[in-house]
């Protein structure tokens, strides 16, 4: 029997990307939606998409970093629907491109913000909802950065790591309370989604003209790393959901490196600044 069918599903960041994807490979698969964004234009292209497969879904401009905001959208939501089944805390941002030594302050309390703080206040908001709903799942986008440690990517790999935490922490208190919620965290490898060029148009947007090297190594991630189609992103979360899998590990990029970290806990970074090196210098 499928878990969306039906349900209430809510996906944040859903104005792009693997968010938009997830919203309607959902909606393909029978579920009512509450979609969001701070991008109102992106998030508008999906609420057309998702409508024009004949799914329910209401979209609404939200900062998932505003927690306030969260809190009353979360009962929005749930006065709209009347019941909660899913959360998918997707939104992101890249949030690298500058060392511990250089990176100022501010790029710390907004990667974390959007994309640790994010995920907390999604999950809190509509946890109780989740729990009223007899049959909840929290979905929570981590990264393979969760899990591996990449030079200039401190603030992103803090957040991502952090929702792993958090995520698995969440776990435990739903097993030991006996709640009728599931717990999944979700490490994506390389995506092909605008993700890395999101954070240089964001640097200029505040009056940042990003580095020689920060826009190369944006091309190189864009050309080589990040890889596989959102839409395949999508459907290999929500398989996982429905398979009802506590860890969903997207793309052999992940699985491989979920096994590197774990067999060569103290060598995988001399090697992952090799491998950087190389890549960065063809
Ligand atoms: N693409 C990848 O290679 C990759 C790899 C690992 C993890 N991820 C994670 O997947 C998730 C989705 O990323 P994506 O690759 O689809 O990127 P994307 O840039 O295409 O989509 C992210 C969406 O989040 C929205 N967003 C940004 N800040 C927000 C905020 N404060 N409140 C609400 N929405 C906000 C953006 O407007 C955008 O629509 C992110 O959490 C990201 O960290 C992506």
């Amino acid at each position: 029997m499928s878990s969306v069918r039906g349900k209430v599903a809510v996906v944040t960041g859903a104005g792009s990307g693997i968010g938009r994807q997830l919203a309607l490979e959902l909606a393909r698969r029978g579920a009512r939606l509450a979609v969001s964004d701070v991008d109102e234009t992106g998030l508008a292209e999906t609420v057309a998409q998702v409508k024009a497969l004949g799914a329910e879904v209401q979209g609404a401009a939200l900062d998932v970093g505003d927690r306030a905001a969260v809190l009353d959208y979360a009962d929005t939501v749930a006065a709209q629907f009347g019941v909660v089944h899913q959360i998918y805390n997707n939104a992101g941002i890249a949030g690298g491109g500058q060392t511990v030594l250089d990176a100022e302050w501010e790029l710390y309390d907004r990667t974390l913000a959007v994309n640790l703080f994010g995920v907390i206040n999604g999950t809190k908001a509509f946890l109780p909802h989740l729990i009223d709903s007899g049959d909840g799942q929290v979905v929570n986008v981590s990264s393979l950065n969760g899990f591996m440690a990449q030079p200039t990517l401190s603030a992103y790999c803090a957040s991502k790591f952090g929702v792993r935490g958090f995520t698995e922490a969440l776990r435990t208190e739903m097993i030991a309370g006996r709640h009728p919620v599931r717990v999944t965290v979700v490490h994506p490898g390389g995506g092909k989604t605008g993700i890395a060029s999101a954070a240089l148009k964001e640097a200029e947007a505040r009056g940042i003209e990003p580095t020689a090297e920060q826009r190369e190594r944006v091309r190189v991630y864009n050309e080589k790393l990040l890889k596989m189609p959102a839409d395949q992103a999508a459907r290999i979360i929500v398989d996982g959901v429905e398979a009802g899998k506590p860890r969903v590990l997207v793309g052999n990029d992940a699985k491989l490196v979920d096994r590197l970290v774990r067999l060569l806990p103290r060598l995988y970074p001399k090697l992952i600044v090799d491998f950087e090196r190389r890549r960065l210098a063809r």
